[in-house]
């Protein structure tokens, strides 16, 4: 029962109002939904999506249907011999309180609330659950008034008043959405209540709706709020339309966050944050979380996507703006190259996975599989590379094309290239393969030059493997930026017919760029900013990337070097089965970075962080586990130890009072967890022990404290026990801040986590109906490469356990459990065997769910 992206067909029906009443109840809530239908062909069967419901009256233009004028299966609802024009009433029972999937409209924690992207809305009522049916809503709810004083929904209020103990609320929203766009929440709140003038002089009331008690830590996002709206005004040029804009945080949520329409439903962690409980990194997330769902008001919302093959539409284009977003208020370096790890490691890693798929998938069963780091991190490399080739101005004029001509409409990714192209008048075609073809291209570099005649070429090969259902690919569009340095590591400018060579489009298969240049040595550094998602494979020596690494001007190139210079040598180590070394060369360029105080903190933290056992694992076919395990710690411990000293005097330079969180305190605090996570090695040194405990106990920060928690687990250090111990009993009460605690110790790399993790279930910090514990501390140990890989087979029963349980109680955070397992074919024996019988097994489930099933059989097939 999959569905093709080629099988599109436009809806047979309009409805052109949607008029819903709710009375809530746990278990019995009563949904009537009025529609004002239109037909649009001759076809007079109209077929509603509904799933779980149960119906308990049908009329047409107010005459009860009677058992003959339709016929219900499980998934649908059938209307025979409709007219043209007709008002439809359907009232359902639904159960929210039984609704453990956290899908359609749901109870947790004393509030009712909805998630209805992708097909949700259909467990709500039968409808037309789908993006391109575009509606006017009005909302009613009933509730007693004591338990949810708060009744929102989508757009304006325009009704309120109480009868007893009950409340009702109207809402109405006067712009078309689709339902996935719908939302409810109805519950006791501590409300934050502020405004937002917009550029035309409107002025938009903000509130921001959290858990009663938690006001002090909701500041921060509305003031995120507040710079995301201005921003778009001022980089996109796009203001705000309604006269209100809810936040409501919940602490119930299978993703991150939703952008209804004027009522944003946000997961807890992605509002709450006060530098007592929340990182740094907490904090960016925040913001850019924040900024994601705002900006899709414009991208996603007012312009929506055709149908759900399309979702990169909406997704990428707004990762791409909230990345733009993040870059803008702060570290634009940090935050590129961090975004720069998310692809590499698992986007790449999903691009070699039997779930490979473009960014416009062509086939999906279940929809929910397809929110992914492909749809959306590449996605926003996609958008990234169409802003390098038309620049900002270009771009932005595209973005006008595109909004002008689609505002209100449901489109589709062409649409938006066809947008580009027309505003630019520049030709897109090659460019569209980004949206067609899954699989990460591989671009092989050769270099020549030479100094006699000071001519030199770069050839350019391209080739894009294979992944299931795709095979011999058409060469891509490339855009590689890229900069050169001379052997004294400065930035030079070679020429290509008397222009700089600043950026190859490549187009062919195999493609040469010549250039001259004067001087001795002409060292190429490719792919500035990481302006394309390729694989570049080109060996360069390690003194010439030592030269990019001190004079390249781009940030990512210089860190990529360095990423580079590592990856030699933990690979080596493993070819040669012996232990990993660095040059006495690079040890000095890492210890005068670290002594020379002008380095930024930030970039600094970043080059003292060796690739991760996940990046290491892309360069195998078959992943050698323990060997890239133990190489990565060998890494680690070598740097501490080569390092030790000038890492300290560093590290002494943290100021421990300074608690605010702004660019340069935020880098500092960087700077300091990475130092701590290397010194940490030291298990036996005093000084180390002495710094690091007043690191993890004085430092009045979350994000020192946890840093120098996770220091000391991942490291096996002595004192960790006694930081677990502690930290637990300073937090057992905030559940945000123990699902740290559980992250850190299910990534801990060293034997026996399998079994820590399994005792950590039944820790009262964990609850098996709440996504965030989950993800906290089982999906991490999905990624916890040693551990879950372990040769007992102790990581797949834990995993297998957890999702079996999961099938049915909420399918969602099942399959997000499982993805990381689909790749037993890169995984060496005797593992192999044991991972596939457990796929095997979990293919055999009772009831099991699609999200599952769809997932194992492609990775078995
Ligand atoms: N549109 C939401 C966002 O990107 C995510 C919704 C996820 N829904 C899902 N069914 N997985 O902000
Ligand atoms: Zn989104």
């Amino acid at each position: 029962e999959p569905k093709y992206r080629l099988d599109y067909q436009a809806p047979a029906f309009r409805i052109h109002t949607t008029n819903l009443t709710f009375e809530l109840d746990d278990h019995a809530t009563r949904v009537t939904n009025s529609m004002e239908l239109e037909r649009l062909g001759d076809d007079d069967t109209l077929t509603l999506d509904g799933d779980d419901l149960e119906l308990a009256a049908l009329s047409l233009d107010g005459v009860a249907l009677d058992a003959k004028a339709y016929q219900r299966t499980k998934d649908k609802l059938k209307i025979f011999r409709v007219p043209k024009r007709f008002l439809l009433t359907v009232v359902t029972i639904i159960d929210p309180a039984r609704n453990s999937s956290l899908e359609g409209l749901y109870k947790s924690a004393g509030t009712f609330c909805t998630q209805c992207e992708a097909e949700g809305f259909r467990r709500i009522t039968y409808y037309l659950d789908r993006p391109d049916v575009l509606s006017v809503f009005t909302t009613t709810i009933h509730a007693p008034k004591a338990s949810y004083p708060f009744l929102l929904s989508n757009g304006n209020c325009i009704e309120k008043f109480e009868t007893g103990s009950i409340q009702t609320v109207t809402w109405h929203d006067p712009f078309p959405k689709p339902a996935y766009l719908f939302a409810l929440v109805a519950g006791d709140f501590d409300l934050l209540e502020d405004s937002f003038t917009t550029q035309s002089g409107r002025v938009v009331t903000l509130q921001l709706f959290v858990d009663r008690g938690n006001l002090p830590r909701a500041d921060f996002a509305m003031a995120a709020l507040k710079r995301a709206m201005a921003w778009d005004e001022q980089r996109f040029n796009l203001e705000y339309d309604l006269d209100i804009y809810m936040v409501v945080a919940v602490d119930f949520f299978n993703m991150g966050a939703m952008e209804n329409k004027g009522l944003n439903i946000f997961n807890s962690k992605y509002v709450l944050a006060d530098s007592e409980t929340a990182t740094d990194q907490d904090f960016i997330n925040v913001e850019a979380v924040i900024g994601h769902e705002y900006f899709h008001n414009w991208t996603g919302n007012r312009v929506t996507c055709q149908d759900w093959f399309q979702l990169s539409l909406k997704e990428g284009l707004t990762v791409f703006r909230d990345q733009e977003f993040s870059a803008d208020m702060g570290m634009r370096a940090v935050k590129r190259i961090q975004d720069v790890r998310i692809m590499r490691t698992h986007q790449f890693e999903e691009d070699a996975s039997p779930m490979a798929h473009p960014i416009r998938p062509d086939k999906v069963l279940e929809m929910n599989n397809f929110y992914t780091v492909t749809v959306y991190n590449k996605g926003a490399e996609v958008i990234r590379m169409l802003h390098t080739l038309l620049g900002e101005t270009g771009f932005q004029k595209g973005m006008k094309t595109y909004i002008h001509r689609h505002d209100g409409q449901a489109v589709t990714c062409e649409d938006f290239v066809r947008a580009m192209e027309d505003a630019n008048d520049v030709n897109l075609s090659q460019f569209r393969h980004w949206y067609a073809y899954a699989g990460t291209p591989e671009v092989d570099v050769d270099y020549q030059f030479d100094s006699t005649t000071g001519s030199g070429s770069l050839t350019l090969q391209q080739h894009t493997p294979d992944t299931p259902g795709q095979s011999n690919k058409p060469p891509m569009h490339i855009p590689i930026r890229l900069e050169f340095v001379n052997a004294h590591g400065e930035r030079i400018q070679v020429v290509s017919e008397h222009a700089p060579v600043e950026l190859i489009e490549l187009t062919e298969r195999r493609q040469v760029v010549h250039f001259s240049s004067p001087e001795e040595k002409v060292i190429p550094a490719l792919l500035a900013d990481f302006s394309a998602p390729i694989r570049l494979r080109f060996e360069q020596p390690e003194d010439d990337l030592i030269a990019i690494l001190n004079g390249a001007h781009d940030a990512f190139l210089r860190w990529d070097a360095s990423q580079r210079i590592y990856l030699n040598a933990l690979r080596n180590a493993i070819r040669q089965d012996d232990s990993v070394e660095l040059s006495e060369r690079f040890i000095d360029v890492l210890e005068t970075a670290i002594r020379n105080q002008n380095t930024d903190p930030a970039l600094l933290s970043l080059l003292l962080q060796p690739p991760s056992e996940e990046t290491l694992a892309q360069e195998y076919k078959v992943i050698p586990i323990a060997a890239a395990t133990r190489v990565v710690a060998e890494l680690k411990s070598l740097l501490a130890l080569s390092l030790r000293d000038a890492l300290l005097a560093r590290y002494a330079a943290t100021d421990w009072q300074q608690r605010s969180f702004n660019g340069n305190a935020v880098a500092i605090r960087m700077c300091t967890n990475a130092i701590a996570q290397l010194l940490a090695y030291h298990h036996e040194d005093e000084v180390i022990l002495r710094e690091l405990d007043k690191q993890f106990s004085q430092s009045n920060t979350m994000t020192l404290a946890m840093g120098a928690l996770a220091a000391a687990v991942h490291a096996e250090h002595p004192a960790a026990e006694r930081y677990l111990a502690h930290f637990a009993d300073q937090w057992g009460h905030e559940k945000l801040v123990m699902d740290k605690w559980l992250a850190v110790q299910s990534s801990a790399p060293g034997s026996g986590t399998a079994q820590k993790v399994e005792l950590l279930t039944h820790h009262p910090a964990f609850d098996w109906g709440n996504p965030n514990r989950i993800y906290a501390l089982l999906a991490t140990f999905t990624h916890n490469l040693n551990q879950l890989h372990a040769e007992d087979g102790s990581g797949y029963a834990l995993i297998e356990q957890a999702i079996s349980r999961l099938n049915q109680q909420n399918p969602q955070v099942a399959s997000r459990l499982l993805s990381p397992l689909l790749k037993w074919r890169s995984i060496p024996e005797p593992q192999q065997t044991q991972l596939k019988r457990t796929l095997e097994r979990l293919q055999t489930l009772d009831n099991l769910a699609p999200d599952l099933h769809e997932k194992l059989s492609q990775a078995l097939a």
